[in-house]
């Protein structure tokens, strides 16, 4: 029988239903492109490499990534399920491109399959990410990876008033947590290190997450924070 959705899930999925009818989804990819390519290329991908998505938003790193394997494959999953609408309209041309509604402490895919799994400017809304990353864990195959990327952690002071905009709870947590939350199901190599946005800062910034253009600038210039690890040949 299908378990009900939590409430924690409930909010997550309505929230980040709005960003999408919001067109929120389509503008990430300018805003997250950044920090995501170095990521990209520290992973190391193959052309086979069965690669999950989680949090995969508006399917636009899908497409990049299927584009890049076309002899493997790839997955997205979202707790969105306006999100992965999107996503499904925008991948359709893919042959080796999938998006699927789920959540990543209940990842809808069998055990030891993926090679490769990204996350990006996802984690910190997991309701509890450490079943999240046991649940990643599970779904790779032995000597695969896991690769998230945050933007919102307490040691880039120039991200904290995040919090108080969000209208979901969401994780400020260290590097060191973070790290210590992927050692625990059994990842090796588990590093982190941060991925500085180069892009150019307007001179005059008028949104609402930072305090002006300096505090943009000097966000950027400490960067994102880049966790990863490896799953054991051996487990
Ligand atoms: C800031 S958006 C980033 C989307 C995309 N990764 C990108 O870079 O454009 C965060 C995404 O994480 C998804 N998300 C949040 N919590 C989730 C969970 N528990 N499981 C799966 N997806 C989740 C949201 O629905 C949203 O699409």
């Amino acid at each position: 029988m299908k378990k009900p959705e939590s409430d924690a899930h409930g909010r997550l999925r309505e929230e980040f239903n709005r960003w999408a009818e919001e067109g929120s989804g389509e503008e990430m990819e300018e805003h997250h492109l950044p920090i995501v390519e170095p990521t990209l290329a520290l992973m190391n991908l193959q052309p086979v490499d069965r690669v999950l998505d989680v949090g995969c938003g508006t399917g636009w790193l899908g497409k990049r990534l299927a584009a890049l394997g076309p002899g493997g494959q790839v997955v997205g999953i979202d707790v969105s399920d306006e999100m992965v609408r999107r996503a499904q309209q925008a991948g359709a041309g893919f042959g080796n491109l999938t998006f699927l509604r789920g959540s990543v402490d209940r990842i809808p895919w069998e055990s030891g399959y993926f090679t490769k799994v990204i996350s990006v400017e996802s984690a910190y809304y997991w309701p509890d990410p450490a079943s999240g990353l046991r649940e990643i864990f599970r779904v790779l195959a032995p000597g695969g990876s896991a690769w998230i990327l945050i933007n919102y952690y307490r040691d880039n002071p120039h991200c904290h008033q995040w919090g108080a905009q969000y209208n979901i709870p969401a994780h400020l947590l260290t590097a060191g947590e973070w790290a210590r939350i992927f050692s625990d199901p059994g990842f090796t190599d588990v590093a982190h290190r941060r991925i500085p946005d180069n892009s150019p800062t307007p001179e005059v910034y008028t949104g609402r997450w930072f305090k002006d253009a300096e505090q943009m600038r000097k966000f950027k210039r400490e960067g994102a924070l880049l966790i990863s690890g490896q799953k054991p040949l051996a487990t």
